[in-house]
């Protein structure tokens, strides 16, 4: 597999900067989300990249594990404090490559939808009951797609602009396959810099078919780790499915 098609491309061109680009996001919400449901664990984390929520839950006390396609990003989590504490998995998040049974798996960021069809997402859903325990949780953060953003299938944007560096997002669409690609490009003295970014989207109704198919049924639904209510406004999602 190569190009986007491999589940480590993403990671492996975004770990050197991964960090430096995400610095301003607080996991603090969800963390506190996540704790409230994992009781003493295990809980496992699908896409685990560098410990951005794991880190901070491990530190509470809880088993935390994970699971990541890309060992560059898993290299970023095991250089930070309590990092080579936290066991992962090389693997595919769509196969759940572990053994053991865990009372919460959970998918945050939107990166279940770096899954790229309905089939490998549908997958993941699958995996992760198998790995559940009766009655665990698998929590997914996902963005509700805003088709708005798009001008004739495609977006041009200035994210940051300072003395000496720019990053602009470039972006299409693909309607037909709930696809965007894009790039998040630096230009700065050393030059340009890509970071590309592949997605398949999906809708909460759609997502809620896939957990059904898999013997997992939503619980909750949030519009945000605060527990704010999902409604028509809401940019994104906090969803909460048990296994039977
Ligand atoms: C946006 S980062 C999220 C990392 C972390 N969960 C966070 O919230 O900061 C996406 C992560 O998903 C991983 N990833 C992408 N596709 C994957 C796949 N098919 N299987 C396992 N990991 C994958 C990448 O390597 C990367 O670490």
């Amino acid at each position: 597999m190569a190009g986007f098609d491999d589940p480590a491309f993403y990671g492996d061109r975004w770990a050197p900067v991964y960090d430096d680009h995400h610095a301003r996001m607080d996991p603090g919400s969800a963390v506190e989300f996540l704790a409230g449901l994992a009781g003493e664990g295990p809980v496992l984390e699908l896409a685990i990249g560098t410990g951005r929520v794991a880190l901070p839950l491990a530190a509470r006390g809880i088993r935390v594990g994970g699971v990541d396609a890309s060992a560059a990003m898993v290299e970023r989590l095991r250089a930070k404090p309590g990092g080579d504490l936290i066991p992962v998995t090389i693997g595919d998040m769509a196969e759940v490559p572990v053994s053991g049974r865990f009372r919460l798996v959970y998918l945050v960021f939107n990166t279940l939808f770096g899954l790229l069809s309905q089939a490998r997402q549908a997958e993941c859903f699958g995996s992760v009951a198998r790995v559940l325990d009766p009655g665990g949780m698998f929590v997914v953060e996902c963005f509700i797609p805003d088709l708005a953003r798009f001008d004739r299938g495609q977006r041009v944007q200035a994210v940051a602009v300072t003395e000496d560096s720019a990053i602009i997002e470039v972006s299409r669409h693909d309607a037909a396959g709930q696809r965007v690609t894009a790039q998040i490009i630096t230009l700065d003295e050393q030059g340009v810099h890509l970071r590309p970014v592949g997605l398949r989207y999906s809708w909460p109704g759609e997502l809620d078919l896939m957990a059904d198919r898999a013997g997992l049924r939503l619980q909750e639904r949030y519009g945000d780790w605060h527990r704010q209510p999902f409604a028509s406004a809401s940019t994104g999602h906090v969803s909460v499915y048990q296994r039977a």
